[in-house]
C-alpha cells in the first residue's frame, strides 16, 4: 500500500468516474455522477467548497437523490439526509491468485450479459446485496451460477479506481446458500482482477457479519471503517 493507494481508496467513486468509468459519467465542474440506471453514486472534490455542492445539485436536479457513497464531507444544511449506513472497506491481501479454501464449489460459472438483466434484478430483489440497477453490469465483469436454468448466485465488478477493482453484488438465493457459491464467485473475480494487474477491494455493511467472515476467509482484510451517506438535494 502506498499513499497513492490511500488517496484512491478513500475516493473510489470520484476516481472511477474521472478515469475508467468516464464514459459512464455525467459531469459539471468538479461534480460527477453515473448515467441513469448504471449507478446513483455521485462525487464532488475531496475537499468540496460551496460551488462544488451547487454544481452537484444542478447536475442531479432539485429534490434528487444524492448517493454520496463513502464521501466524508458534509453537504450544505439544505441537503436533507436520507440514509446513513456504517460499513467497512476490505482489500484483497493475498498477493497472488486467490484459490485458497472455499474458493471452489464445483459449479460452472457463466458470464452475465445484458440479456440476463431481468434474472439479475430478480436475484438482487430476493437477496438485497446492495444497490444494483439495470445497467450496473456495464461497470465490469459479472459472473453467475445457474442451477436447473435458474440464476442462484452472482457477483461482479463495480467501482474501478486506478489500480483497483471493487467486487460487488455478491449474492446467493436463500435456497442455494452454504454450497460455496459466493466463495467461488468472489475468488474467480479476484483472480480475474489480479490477472489484469489490479487489486480487488470491496465494501460491506458492518452488520453483515456472515459476509465479512466469508471475505476474511477468502483473504480480504479490513482497511478502514466507512459511513455510506445519501441526501436529497434542495
Ligand atoms: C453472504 C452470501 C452471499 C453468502 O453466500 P453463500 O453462497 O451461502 O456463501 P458460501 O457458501 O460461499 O459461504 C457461506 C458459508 O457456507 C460454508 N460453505 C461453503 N461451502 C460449503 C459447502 N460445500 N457445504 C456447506 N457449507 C459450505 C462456508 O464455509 C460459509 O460458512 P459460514 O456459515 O461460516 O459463513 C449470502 O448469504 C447472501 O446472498 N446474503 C445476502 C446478500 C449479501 O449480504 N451479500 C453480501 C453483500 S456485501
Amino acid at each position: 500500500m502506498t499513499s497513492d493507494d490511500d488517496l484512491v481508496l478513500d475516493d473510489p467513486v470520484g476516481r472511477s468516474l474521472g478515469g475508467r468509468h468516464a464514459h459512464l459519467a455525467r459531469r459539471l465542474g468538479r461534480a460527477a455522477t453515473y448515467l441513469t440506471d448504471v449507478a446513483t453514486f455521485a462525487s464532488v472534490s475531496t475537499q468540496p467548497d460551496a460551488a462544488d455542492w451547487a454544481d452537484l445539485a444542478e447536475l442531479l436536479g432539485p429534490g434528487a437523490f444524492a448517493d454520496m457513497f463513502n464521501c466524508p464531507a458534509a453537504p450544505p444544511p439544505s441537503w436533507e439526509p436520507v440514509f446513513n449506513l456504517e460499513g467497512r472497506q476490505m482489500i484483497w491481501s493475498g498477493g497472488g491468485h486467490p484459490d485458497g479454501p472455499g474458493a471452489q464449489s464445483g459449479a460452472d460459472l457463466v458470464e452475465l450479459g445484458p440479456d440476463i438483466v431481468p434474472d439479475m434484478l430478480d436475484l438482487v430483489a430476493r437477496t438485497e446485496p446492495g444497490p444494483f440497477w439495470p445497467r450496473t453490469h456495464e461497470l465490469g465483469t459479472y459472473l453467475g451460477i445457474r442451477v436447473d436454468g435458474t440464476l442462484v448466485a452472482m457477483a461482479g465488478e463495480r467501482l474501478r479506481p486506478p489500480g483497483w477493482t471493487e467486487i460487488s453484488a455478491v449474492c446467493t438465493a436463500p435456497e442455494a446458500r452454504g454450497r460455496g457459491y459466493a466463495g467461488h464467485l468472489v475468488s474467480a473475480l479476484a483472480a480475474h482482477i489480479v490477472a489484469r494487474g489490479d487489486r480487488p477491494f470491496l465494501h460491506v455493511a458492518e452488520t453483515n457479519t456472515s459476509a465479512i467472515a466469508l471475505y476474511e476467509r477468502l483473504g480480504f482484510k479490513s482497511r478502514r471503517q466507512v459511513t455510506f451517506r445519501g441526501f436529497r438535494t434542495p
